[in-house]
């Protein structure tokens, strides 16, 4: 049981008077330090950590010894350079690493600092290649708070309220297998998503013709870990060809080996036209990348550009981080296959065992049980949730919600099997506690 004292109090209190509310709520986790699988709050409270820091420590906490080496060495000789002014070698190294990790065709990008910046980029670059005015993404979806990224996002109307009007953004529905209203099973689900896009959207909201972009995330991340068909992909895939317009695949959660490969979108056998990746990609540090496709062309210079993109401490930390996945790749793609296995079963047993857990889903280590009031009826079971997320933490379990009734179980790649099992067994307890 960890110890909540007056120190985590006290610098509670006093964070509530300087900053303005984000999504912490009552958390009650001071972070202090950090490395593997743990993580150790201000009072000396250790944690299992299954959150990756929200997907970024995707190679352990505090990234690891060679990552944190890299960066040091950088610090000493020079942490930010001006990336769209001058040159230096570095971000090149990157970018050429980063490359080997995407298909054949894909030759450029473009360095800022988040996910949402990786987004707005491919936003404006997609707008500047077709010459259209239109993008279209998904209910549930979530691509960054910032002005157009926000336009895409549409998962909760408070991240919306008071922020619009968005123009040009058009969204469509995203299939849900659980709780697909058709009774579809996983692989037949989307279906009816496609239909809307053909019949409603293209047919009446707009022409093909005017629409620059879909952007996608091969699985839902802050909208409830939701994983498609292949076939909802695919005929993405064929009505972006149709009507030439650019399908953007957000791997910005999903992307880095998270859901078993580097690109999640390979899971579902298609390949999209830019890729946005931050998070992990920078290895514990910020950074956003868009990864166009080298037949798309560039872009005229001063179209866009930024401060911090390229800046030498984050790609020092990147480009380490790549490093190490290149030289472990085989032996990091066997441990989220065998350890998304092994949580898989557990979650499926959780599901079998518990009347509040309806579904247990996920690819690769992107998974999640979503909890529910009573498997019959599917209602979110948001505070349940709630109450198992902070159990878990009272028994030195650190997990993420999502979506309406989510918890997502994402510890970083290189977890052992013995945190693992440790980690599933306080959420097994917690679950057993709310249950009563
Ligand atoms: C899929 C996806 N896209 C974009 C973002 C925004 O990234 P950032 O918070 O770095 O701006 C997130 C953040 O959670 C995300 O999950």
């Amino acid at each position: 049981m960890i110890r909540i004292d007056k120190r985590i109090k006290d610098i509670m209190e006093r964070d509530r008077k300087v900053f303005l509310t984000t999504t912490r709520g009552d958390n009650h986790f001071i972070a202090d330090h950090g490395d593997g699988d743990f993580v150790y709050d201000v009072s000396g409270n250790k944690f299992i950590d299954f959150s990756s820091f929200i997907s970024v420590y995707n190679l352990g906490v505090n990234g690891n010894k060679e990552i944190r080496a890299a960066v040091k060495a950088q610090v000493d000789k020079l942490m930010h350079a001006a990336f769209t002014d001058y040159r230096a070698e570095l971000p090149v190294l990157f970018a050429e690493k980063l490359l080997k990790f995407f298909p054949s065709g894909f030759g450029k990008m473009f360095l800022s600092n988040s996910g949402t910046e990786a987004n707005e980029a491919a936003l404006k670059f997609s707008k500047l290649f077709t010459k259209r005015q239109y993008v279209l993404a998904f209910y549930n979806s979530f691509h960054g708070r910032t002005m157009g990224s926000l336009g895409l996002t549409a998962s909760r109307a408070v991240h919306r309220e008071h922020f619009g009007p968005f123009n040009n953004t058009l969204h469509a529905p995203f299939p849900y297998p659980y709780r697909c209203k058709m009774g579809h099973s996983t692989e037949e689900c989307g279906m009816e998503q496609i239909d809307f896009i053909e019949r409603n959207i293209i047919g009446k909201e707009a022409a093909g013709r005017e629409i620059a972009a879909i952007f996608v995330e091969p699985i839902q991340g802050e909208g409830g870990y939701i994983v498609p068909s292949r076939m909802f992909m695919r005929e993405l895939r064929r009505i972006a060809d149709e009507h030439q317009i650019l399908l953007v695949s957000d791997e910005v959660q999903a992307g880095y080996m998270r859901a078993g490969k580097f690109l999640a979108m390979d899971n579902f056998g298609i390949k999209a036209d830019i890729y946005t990746m931050a998070k992990a990609v920078g290895g514990g540090l910020p950074m956003g990348v868009t990864v166009t496709k080298s037949s798309l062309g560039d872009i005229p210079a001063g179209a866009h550009a930024n401060t911090f993109g390229g800046n030498l401490a984050s790609v020092a930390a990147g480009y380490a981080s790549l490093k190490y996945l290149e030289k472990n790749y085989s032996a990091i793609e066997r441990n989220v296959r065998d350890n998304g296995k092994a949580i898989m079963k557990r979650l499926n047993e959780f599901k079998d065992g518990y009347e509040i857990v309806g579904d247990a889903r996920g690819l690769g280590m992107m998974l999640a049980i979503e909890l529910v009031k009573s498997k019959r009826g599917k209602e979110p079971a948001v505070m349940d949730r709630d109450k198992v997320v902070a159990e878990a933490f009272n028994n030195g379990l650190l997990l993420l919600p999502a979506g309406q009734s989510c918890i997502r179980i994402i510890p970083p790649l290189t977890v052992s099997r013995d945190s693992l099992d440790k980690g599933l067994d306080i959420l097994e307890k917690a679950i057993k506690t709310v249950s009563r």
